[in-house]
């Protein structure tokens, strides 16, 4: 995927990060060319700066004092700017991995089985239908009234879709680790969440994405703006990348343990919506689970879970992925 930078000749036009190209073509990234967007600003910082330091030096000239204090903020703006901008396309683009560790293929049907039911996890996000297959979303997750930071799209998950490409390590640390197939960090995808995924779930999980029927559906490249490398520069929008998964975990057993139900919901990202302590998002919405458990029956949980209906035989809205 290459990586080009649409710089025109000032700081100020260096506007647009675009990402072409998904697929095949070799994945390098051309450091020269988005180093230099921001390190055109820090010439230009140090030359006023430089400027600033000349003017201060000829005191014969007393009013130019408040113009080189001027220059000299603006050296530090423009060399704040800079540091942010380098560290945003750092923690965008920057490979942090070697090869990806390799993982065994499911063939066994039972195991593809099993990998369907895991995909579900993935499609409010990977599908249109909010169904399988995972052929690809249309919301774009960069998308709001206020401001513009970029587009940003979940991939076709299909065979016809990227991935195909992909060794089975490499599709893997994307789904644990948040990763792409050169090592590059992904965005919005929930790796946080996977992370703790058994390797015979994640290889069940790839056995059924490659057993996917080809649905031959593009979503557009991934576009980040300056606006959005400036934000990941300063920590406001994380990028989905999870330490390598060093010790390979297996399944929690089938069953009523706290282990199992422990694991389902990390991996279910029930916390991404119903808060880190599962007791509730912002202003109790999504609701608390803690208190709705200790209040229903199992039947009526799983119920609930299942069907869509509580046991009051209200409706839950379509925001919860049941
Ligand atoms: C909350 C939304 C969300 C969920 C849930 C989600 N993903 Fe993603 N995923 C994304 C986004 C967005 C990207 C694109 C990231 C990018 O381009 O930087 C992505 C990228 C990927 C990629 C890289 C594909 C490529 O062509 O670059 C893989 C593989 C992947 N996801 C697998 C999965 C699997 C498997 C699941 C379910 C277990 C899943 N994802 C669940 C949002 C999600
Ligand atoms: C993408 C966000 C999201 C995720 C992930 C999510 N939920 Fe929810 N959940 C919601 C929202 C929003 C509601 C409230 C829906 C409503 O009342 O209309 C809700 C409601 C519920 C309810 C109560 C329904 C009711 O009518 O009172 C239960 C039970 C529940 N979720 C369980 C879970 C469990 C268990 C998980 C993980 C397996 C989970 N949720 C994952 C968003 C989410």
């Amino acid at each position: 995927m290459a990586l080009a930078v649409r710089a025109h000749s000032s700081l100020c036009d260096c506007v647009w990060l675009t990402r072409t190209s998904r697929i095949g073509h070799a994945d390098k990234f051309d450091h020269g060319m988005d180093h230099g967007c921001c390190t055109g600003a820090a010439g230009f910082g140090s030359g006023l700066g430089g400027l600033a330091t000349w003017v201060w030096r000829n005191p014969a000239r007393p009013w130019r004092r408040g113009a080189s204090m001027g220059a000299a903020l603006l050296a530090v703006g423009c060399a704040a700017f800079a540091i942010v901008g380098l560290t945003g396309l750092y923690r965008l683009e920057a490979p942090r991995r070697g090869a990806a560790a390799p993982l065994p293929r499911a063939t066994l049907p039972t195991d593809v089985a099993h990998g369907e039911r895991l995909a579900y996890l993935c499609v409010r996000c990977h599908s249109t239908s909010g169904n399988l297959p995972l052929s690809g979303g249309q919301r774009d997750f960069l998308w709001s009234p206020e401001r513009r930071l970029g587009e940003l799209y979940a991939p076709n998950l299909t065979p016809a879709g990227t991935i195909a490409s992909w060794s089975d390590g490499e599709v893997g640390r994307a789904i644990r680790e948040g990763a792409d197939s050169a090592g590059r960090p992904l965005l919005g995808h929930p790796a946080s969440d996977y992370k703790v995924m058994s390797d015979g779930d994640v290889t069940a999980l790839i056995g059924y994405l490659r057993a996917q029927q080809r649905v031959p559906s593009a979503t557009p490249s991934r576009t980040i703006n300056l606006l959005g490398v400036l934000l990941i520069g300063i920590g406001q929008f994380p990028v989905s990348v999870e330490s390598p998964v060093v010790d390979p975990s297996s399944t929690p057993s089938l069953g009523r343990t706290p282990e199992r139900g422990r694991y389902l919901v990390a991996i279910s990202g029930c916390r991404d919506c119903h808060g880190t302590d599962l007791q509730g998002g912002p202003q109790q919405f999504p609701p608390d689970l803690i208190a709705i458990a200790a209040a229903w029956t199992d039947a009526e949980f799983v119920q609930t879970l299942r069907t869509g209906k509580n046991p009051l035989g209200g409706a839950v809205g379509p925001q919860m992925p049941w």
